[in-house]
């Protein structure tokens, strides 16, 4: 089965496009696919400039690690870790010098609002200020792409509305960001909607 097909765009710098579409319509496939989860079987996707098929896996997982940047539903914090660890862990993986750490981690924290929750485990923090932290982590070496798949999904309105404003204000200060949502008030924050149906775009 083709999951998708005649799917064609380009996500401008700067901008939040919203991903809209029934469940199962391919939205989570195609951002995997952006994502470099997956690799499609026909067709290109190119990020930051560089066209993901052809790449070994080294430079696939270098390319993901570097550019993207991703949440989910449902967070994905490690449990056992501060939120302020959890924002540090790419840049442990990228071997950045430890004072350095510290100062990205900050301000990347402040950036979406929870400086003050750095030394709480996640089960301390709400299910938004949660997502805040996984956007913090996301976004604390800046990617060329952010990639949220139904980050208001486990949300009330009230923290919904908070993550929406979080990456309304990162997209207004250059972030380029692509959101696949069910939620028509999350997608009325974005510049612009794709809307996808049985794997095709339709606008
Ligand atoms: N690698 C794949 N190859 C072929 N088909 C796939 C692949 N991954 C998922 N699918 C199928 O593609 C369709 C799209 O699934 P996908 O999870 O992308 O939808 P979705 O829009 O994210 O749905 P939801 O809104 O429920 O999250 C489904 O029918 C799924 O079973
Ligand atoms: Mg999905």
């Amino acid at each position: 089965m083709t999951a998708l097909s005649d799917v064609s765009f380009r996500l401008l710098p700067g901008t939040m496009t919203a991903l809209v579409g029934p469940s199962g319509c391919g939205k989570s496939t195609l951002l995997n696919l952006l994502g470099c989860l997956d690799l499609p079987t026909a067709g290109e996707v190119e990020i930051a400039g560089v066209v993901t098929q052809h790449l070994a896996d080294d430079a696939l997982t270098a390319l993901r690690r570097d550019q993207v940047g991703s949440i989910f539903q449902a967070f994905h914090l490690i449990s056992g870790l501060t939120l302020a660890e959890n924002v540090a862990i790419p840049l442990q993986l990228a071997r950045v010098a430890r004072p350095r750490v510290a100062e990205f981690v900050q301000a990347a924290l402040a950036r979406v609002g929870i400086l003050e929750l750095a030394d709480v485990l996640p089960s301390q923090a709400s299910g938004g200020q949660q997502q805040r932290a996984a956007i913090a982590r996301a976004i604390v070496r800046p990617p060329a792409v952010l990639l949220a798949d139904e980050p208001t999904g486990s949300l009330d309105s009230h923290n919904g509305a908070l993550v929406m404003d979080v990456l309304r204000k990162l997209a207004d200060d250059g972030q380029t960001i692509l959101l696949a949502t069910h939620s028509a008030e999350a997608a009325a924050v974005c510049d612009r909607t794709l809307s996808l149906r049985d794997g095709c775009l339709i606008t």
